[in-house]
C-alpha cells in the first residue's frame, strides 16, 4: 500500500524527511503488516490534521510524528530483540531525528515520549500528547487488521483442508 498524501502545506513542512536517503529505508521495514515508512506517514499526517484543528504546532507534530519510529531494524528480528526495541527505540529514533534532520526540543519531546506509558518519559508538549495517543490508535488498527489477515488466511487453509478431507 503506498501513502500519499496530497496537501501541499504538509509536503513542504515534510519534504526534506521524506525525500531524505537514510528514511527512505524505512520502506523495505516490516511494521504492524505495512511498512515503516506507511505507518510513519499516517501517524504524521494525522497527527498535523489533529494539532492544526486545535490551533497548535502544527509543524512540530507532522515532524515529530513523520520522525517517531525513526531507527533501522532487521525484519527477522527474534522475540527478545523485539522486546528490547520496544523499550529503547524511541531513543534510538529520537538521536536519529536529531542528528539528520536538527530536530527542535518539541520535536525531540514528541519522538522520545511517544511510547509512553509503555516507556518512562512523560510527553511534555500538548503536540507529544497528540503523536502518543495517534501512534496508539493507528498501531492498534494496523495490528488488528494485521491480524484478521492472518486470521482469514488460517481459515481459508483450514476450509480447503476439510473441503479436500469431506467424502
Ligand atoms: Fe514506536
Ligand atoms: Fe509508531
Amino acid at each position: 500500500m503506498a501513502v500519499t498524501i496530497i496537501d501541499k502545506q504538509y509536503q513542504k513542512i515534510v519534504s526534506d524527511i521524506i525525500e531524505n536517503e537514510e528514511f527512505s529505508k524505512l520502506k523495505d521495514i516490516n511494521h504492524h503488516g505495512i511498512t515503516r515508512y506507511e505507518h510513519s506517514i499516517k501517524v504524521s499526517y494525522r497527527a498535523y490534521k489533529i494539532a492544526k484543528f486545535l490551533n497548535l504546532d502544527y509543524k512540530a507534530a507532522a515532524r515529530g510524528g513523520l520522525l517517531h519510529d525513526f531507527f533501522i531494524s532487521s525484519n527477522d528480528k527474534t522475540h527478545k530483540e523485539s522486546v528490547r526495541l520496544t523499550f529503547t527505540h524511541p531513543r534510538i529514533a529520537r538521536d536519529n531525528a536529531h542528528n539528520i534532520f536538527m530536530t527542535n526540543i518539541k520535536e525531540d519531546d514528541i519522538i522520545v515520549s511517544h511510547m509512553f506509558p509503555f516507556y518512562i518519559k512523560f510527553p511534555k508538549y500538548a503536540e507529544s500528547w497528540i503523536v502518543n495517543l495517534t501512534d496508539k490508535v493507528i498501531g492498534t488498527t494496523e495490528f488488528v487488521q494485521k491480524f484478521d489477515y492472518k486470521l482469514s488466511y488460517a481459515a481459508n487453509i483450514l476450509l480447503l483442508f476439510a473441503i479436500n478431507h469431506i467424502k
